[in-house]
């Protein structure tokens, strides 16, 4: 849970520290209806001040009509035009630069679960890869996401690249977003789905685009520790009912995929630091750790048994 505490609300989820020209363009319009609205309210208190300061005397009709005419009506219409043009302008398909810049190379499904994200990268030579609970992307590319849920309306933010997005069951919803500086960031699910809604986050690292396909091609393989003791045991508890470790007979699609668990930033959809000790407590009370969550506890497995597993998957990178 220390992660989840920690990591609240630092630069890693900050829309006012962006990494990208979405978030750039989100951060500029907050800072100027920051500043306008604090100058309209300094005009609007300094003529009250103004106005409690003066002797009193009566104003002729025509005056006093003129002061309605332009500070009641034309002022503030003009005023709330320029913003909305200025906040229409910043849309994402308004945008010149946007709509003249190459199509996204990358495509990247993700699908809300109880309570985790579901991710297949589509690269644009090759054939698709399974992940979960991560989302990597190349610095420098516009990437496609396409937004969907199985269950009950979720929705994707990377609040350091761009704004967020609603995911539909039985809808797609598309969204367009490229990373100017690597790093490792993170993205928390933002509409209400369920008890364990506030334990649903995923970590968002941008690497240099060599890196990322050096990564995207490892992900594609089995991993190195796949053959680990712990595997045989992972396959006897019946886990791979419902996981699936790449060139093993786990094959179950009811769960995250946990092929390369053992490399990802996070457990358990961004709450937990990845080690030995959390993927024990996480196989043994799951309800506890995520209130709601759809996997069965196993404690009543043998802790060795429990440790075995755990030290398999830590392995899987
Ligand atoms: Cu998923 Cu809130």
């Amino acid at each position: 849970m220390s992660v989840l505490a920690a990591s609240g609300c630092s630069g890693i989820q900050s829309a006012l520290e962006p990494a990208g020209a979405e978030a750039e363009a989100v951060a500029r319009l907050f800072w100027v209806m920051v500043v306008a609205g604090g100058l309209i309210w300094c005009a609007v208190i300094g003529t009250l001040v103004y106005a409690t300061r003066q002797r009193r005397r009566v104003y002729g009709e025509h005056a006093a009509g003129l002061l309605i005419l332009w500070g009641g009506a034309l002022f503030p219409a003009l005023l709330l035009a320029l913003l909305l043009g200025y906040a229409l302008w910043l849309m994402p398909n308004v945008r010149p630069w946007i709509a003249q810049a190459e199509p996204a190379g990358l495509r990247i499904e993700v699908e809300g679960e109880q309570f985790w994200w579901r991710v297949r990268y589509h690269p644009p030579n090759g054939p698709p890869v399974d992940a979960a609970n991560e989302i990597r992307l190349p610095v420098g590319e516009r990437v496609e996401f396409a937004l969907t849920s199985s269950d009950v309306i979720h929705s994707f933010w990377i609040p350091v690249l761009g704004g967020k997005m609603d995911m539909i069951p039985g809808r797609t919803n598309r969204l367009t977003l490229q990373a100017a500086k690597a790093g490792t960031y993170r993205g928390p699910c933002t509409e209400f789905c369920g008890t364990s809604h506030a334990l649903m986050a995923f970590s968002v690292v941008v690497m240099e685009p060599d890196n990322f396909r050096a990564w995207l091609a490892d992900q594609a393989g089995t991993s190195q520790s796949a053959r680990a003791p712990g595997h045989d045991l992972f396959i006897a508890h019946g886990c791979a009912a419902c996981h699936v470790v790449k060139g093993t007979e786990a094959r179950g699609a009811v769960g995250p995929d946990l092929s390369h668990v053992g490399s990802r930033e996070t457990l358990g959809a961004g709450i937990l630091p990845v080690s030995t000790e959390t993927i024990a407590s996480f196989i043994r009370d799951p309800d506890v750790i995520k209130p709601g969550s759809q996997m069965p506890a196993f404690r009543m497995l043998p802790e060795a048994d429990i440790a075995a597993i755990a030290a398999y998957l830590e392995g899987l990178e």
